[in-house]
């Protein structure tokens, strides 16, 4: 996106070795381990949660991932043709460290990259076009909004480099209880209070003029989050980090980090829909009764349940996405916790632009825009339009110009219309159509989810509330797995401790 606009980052701590040393200071186990584990959901939350899961207890207990619809969950592909497009999550940071480690471990690979060039759209024109020149760029930018620009990358940077510290503790083994707790030990209170406040209070506060975030900032939460600049700062830096340099995707799409995970965890698969967990007690071998939980659930050979010592849920307990009922549990846990879902339709057409559109007079065999961003205009329907490239970048590929038929993506808050459509596109011949409840509809200050439902019932999605990617999945999965091994078998020295950066830096 405006990838040639911010200076390339040096990846600093990619050499990190991500399974660590923590190994060397385990301490001895203080229970039978757990005999079998459950994980709900199959999306990159729920694989990647199999996977720590097997890294921390070891090859002998039983982990079962059970999945309603497809591994993957919000990360997707559809075809036009032969030709496979991503149409949920599909651009990830260079310094998403889990999400590099998988497609490494996994022997995947990433997307062969195609330079992309942004442009942003105010409803009538276009009011900002990418030049392929970075120092043209610079100069437009600096001309229209002074300093904000580099003052925008240097907060990002900032908030980033906090956020970097959660993979050491994770490599050192440790693990916290609840999402204010994790965010703490990467930020301390500057993070807890970006979860409770607006991105624009924060970017204003901090000197951002209004204009800079309408034009600039604005586009850029809707291309990512389908919403304002009133969702929460951190989040909203999340957004912006998105608009960085380097970003990348899986070859093949990034669903097959999923189904790798699965496979490499040794987790077995139940295609079946969990309809409920139940408290129940079973006797142990030294002779008192611990918890178990019944797990109950719908597949194509009819209803069942299995029992299990720990229960991760790794889909969010909200309306349209999961239905889970829990019983036996005292306080109560509800099947929905407070807040909505965010609905972004993906929409992929192949077709031809309309550039009047886009109030655009230029030539369409010159426009190679590939995404173009949207200001808040009150009758514009959609939030994005993206000429997409596709999940494996053939040798010799160049993205086609607008006078061609090809993919393009648009993002918006309703299905499209055939009017609307109309607008668009000259014409078109195919069209495909995600309702994706996408994200949290993030209206800050907002009560945060528990990362803990009950003693080993475990809740992933939590961390949503902070912020919703990929990596961040990936890093809560990492944390339950750590913080389900530690609670098991009362390892409390690696749970919640404070003050790990400077504790971790002069251990160093
Ligand atoms: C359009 C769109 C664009 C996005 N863009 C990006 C991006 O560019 N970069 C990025 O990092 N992130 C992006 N995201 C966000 C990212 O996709 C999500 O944060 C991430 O995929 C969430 O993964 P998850 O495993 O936690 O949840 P999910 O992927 O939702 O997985 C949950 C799984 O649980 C299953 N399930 C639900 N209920 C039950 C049940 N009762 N029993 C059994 N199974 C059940 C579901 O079928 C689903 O497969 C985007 C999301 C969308 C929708
Ligand atoms: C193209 O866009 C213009 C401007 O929005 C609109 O008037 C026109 O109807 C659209 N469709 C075609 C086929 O030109
Ligand atoms: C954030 O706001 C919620 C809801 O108002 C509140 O419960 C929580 O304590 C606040 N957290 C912080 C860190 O201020």
């Amino acid at each position: 996106m405006l990838s040639t606009l911010l200076p390339t980052r040096t990846l600093l701590f990619l050499g990190l070795c991500l399974t660590g040393r923590r190994g060397l200071a385990s301490a001895p186990e203080l229970r039978e381990p757990p005999k079998n584990i459950a994980v709900i959901g199959a999306g990159i939350g729920g694989t990647a949660t199999a996977y720590f899961l097997r890294q921390e207890f070891g090859a002998g207990i039983k982990i079962d991932v059970f999945e309603a619809g497809t591994v993957g969950g919000r990360l997707a592909t559809v075809k036009v043709g032969d030709v496979g497009y991503e149409t949920g999550g599909s651009v990830i940071h260079p310094l998403n460290l889990h999400m590099k480690h998988f497609v490494d471990t996994l022997g995947l690979s990433p997307r062969k990259d195609v330079p992309s060039k942004m442009a942003i759209f105010d409803g009538e024109q276009l009011i900002f076009e990418e030049s392929d020149w970075v120092i043209v760029n610079f100069f437009r930018m600096l001309w229209r909004y002074g300093l904000n620009f580099l003052r925008m990358q240097m907060w990002v940077e900032g908030v980033l480099d906090k956020f970097m510290r959660i993979y050491q503790y994770q490599q050192y083994g440790y693990s916290f209880t609840s999402m204010e707790k994790l965010l703490h030990a990467m930020g301390g209170d500057e993070f807890l209070q970006m979860v409770n406040k607006t991105l624009e209070e924060a970017m204003l506060k901090a000197g951002f003029s209004q204009s800079f975030l309408n034009d600039i900032v604005v586009p850029v939460t809707r291309v990512n989050y389908g919403q304002s600049v009133r969702i929460n700062a951190f989040v909203g830096a999340v957004s912006l980090a998105g608009a960085d340099s380097g970003l990348w995707a899986v070859d093949e799409g990034n669903k097959l980090v999923c189904s790798g995970l699965l496979y490499h965890s040794k987790a077995e698969l139940i295609s079946a829909r969990v309809t409920g967990i139940t408290r129940k007690m079973r006797t142990s071998k030294a002779g008192g009764t611990v918890p178990q939980f019944e797990v109950s659930y719908n597949g194509e050979f009819g209803s069942a349940y299995s029992l299990y010592d720990i229960v991760i849920v790794a889909t969010p307990l909200h309306q349209g996405l999961s239905q889970i009922a829990f019983s036996g549990f005292s306080p109560p846990i509800p099947s929905y916790f407070p807040g909505r879902y965010q609905q972004t339709v993906s929409t992929l057409v192949h077709g031809i632009l309309n550039m009047s559109f886009l109030g655009s007079t230029e030539s369409p065999s010159d426009f190679r825009m590939s995404d173009i961003l949207t200001k808040d205009h009150g009758g514009l329907a959609i939030n994005s339009l993206s000429s997409l490239d596709p999940v494996h970048i053939p040798d010799g590929y160049v993205r086609p110009p607008a006078s061609v038929k090809k993919v393009w993506k648009v993002f918006s808050p309703q299905p499209l219309s055939k009017d609307q459509l109309r607008q668009m596109f000259l014409s078109w011949d195919m069209v495909s159509e995600e309702p994706w409840l996408a994200y949290p509809a993030y209206s800050p200050p907002h009560r945060k989810p528990p990362f803990i439902l009950h003693d080993h019932l475990y809740y992933l999605n939590a961390i949503e509330w902070a912020a919703s990617a990929m990596e961040m999945s990936a890093i809560a999965a990492r944390n339950l797995a750590l913080l389900a091994h530690h609670r098991w078998h009362g390892l409390q020295g690696k749970v919640d401790q404070e003050d790990l950066h400077s504790r971790l830096r002069s251990e160093l």
